[in-house]
């Protein structure tokens, strides 16, 4: 199948979807400048996948690093691993790094890539399915700080990104979920035909039917793909892509990195924005419920943990990438398929958003919770 573009002039780049594509040498060598390759990877995907890549990279000198996985592993310190394996190798500037795995790889192996002698090719190889329909595409690279999700990073485009669907197979049903709270977020900021095929096949995509599966990557990463081309560096319309990340940061920090999967804040965070935005009657509170609705058959969380205060959960909010002058901005949706980013919402049905959204219940046990 033909891959889909991202448009960047000469920093444009192919993503490859299908499956049986990790051991594809002709997809890696187009993109390799020199014979140095450094494949960083965690420790359940290595099992899995490292030997057929290492297969694809037979005739370079490739290199690997298996880190711990999770998303308590995205530090500066993984980051330092990285440099020092490439430094210890003499790797030169036409070295590149694959980064094999989840959204926790992919950012942080991106990250070594784009500070590494100011920057050397990386290609992305997303094995989970929001790695596959999100991080690894559009050149945010990146770790957290104590203090907050993702506030230390740089944007560098990988050369390629190579979506391999028969990967999503081995995929554990938590991981699944969180994947598809992105693959809805496209739905509800972008596309409302998408959300709708959606709630038509959610069944199929929750066990894993390749085709359904392989047809939602492809519909997020078009869409991934033509938000970046059209906004690279986050000033205007690719900030769209963050609808549900202001909540879902919040509680990702506030409940301590890793507790909550990125995904299922983001779930939690899409309908507190969809709340917001019907308690200001932008969208009708049908609306809200259909993403609601949605969220739930996923076995996503609908609502952020009760044990996150109100005030603290502001206090968090407020420490977002995208805050102006101290004042918090949003991606609210005006219908499904419709979005915005904006500072003028009503702080009142902010707190009463943030009130009433709070469930007891916690990861891991949402989807044991469906109704
Ligand atoms: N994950 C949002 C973005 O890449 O802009």
């Amino acid at each position: 199948m033909q891959p889909l573009v991202v448009e960047l002039g000469d920093r444009g780049y192919p993503i490859h979807i299908g499956p049986d594509l990790i051991s594809r040498p002709d997809l890696y060598a187009p993109h390799l400048a020199g014979r140095q390759v450094l494949v960083v990877t965690d420790e359940a995907v290595a099992d899995l996948y490292l030997a057929p890549l290492r297969q694809a990279l037979r005739d370079r000198e490739a290199a690997s690093l298996v880190l711990p996985g999770g998303e308590a592993g995205k530090t500066l310190d993984a980051v330092s691993r990285i440099v020092d394996v490439l430094v210890e190798r003499r790797f030169n500037r036409s070295a590149a790094v694959v980064a094999l795995g989840g959204g926790v790889v992919g950012d942080v192996a991106g990250f070594a890539a784009a500070i590494y002698h100011r920057g050397i090719r990386c290609i992305q190889v997303p094995t989970t399915l929001l790695a596959q329909v999100d991080s690894s595409v559009g050149g945010k690279t990146g770790v957290n700080h104590p203090k907050g999700k993702n506030l230390i990073g740089a944007f560098h485009q990988p050369v390629c990104v190579i979506a391999d669907t028969r990967a999503l197979a081995t995929l554990g049903g938590r991981e699944l979920r969180a994947g598809l709270a992105e693959v809805i977020k496209y739905g509800v900021l972008w596309d409302g035909a998408f959300f709708r095929w959606l709630e038509d096949h959610l069944d199929g995509l929750l066990v894993h039917d390749e085709g359904l599966l392989g047809h939602a990557v492809r519909r997020s990463c078009e869409i991934k793909a033509e938000v970046v081309s059209r906004d690279e560096r986050e000033e205007g319309v690719r900030a769209r892509l963050n609808l549900g990340h202001t909540f879902g940061h919040a509680i990702e920090a506030g409940m301590e990195f890793g507790h909550w999967l990125h995904g299922e804040a983001v779930a939690a965070g899409i309908c507190m924005a969809a709340d917001l935005a019907a308690r200001m009657e932008w969208i009708s509170g049908g609306e809200a419920e259909r993403v609601r609705a949605l969220v739930r058959r996923a076995g996503l969380p609908d609502r952020g943990p009760a044990g996150l205060a109100p005030d603290t959960f502001l206090r968090l909010m407020a420490r977002d990438k995208k805050v102006v002058d101290g004042g918090i901005r949003l991606v609210l949706p005006r219908a499904i398929g419709d979005t915005v980013l904006t500072s003028d919402f009503d702080p009142c049905a902010l707190a009463e958003t943030l009130e009433t959204c709070r469930a007891d219940i916690e990861p891991p046990f949402f989807a044991r919770a469906r109704p």
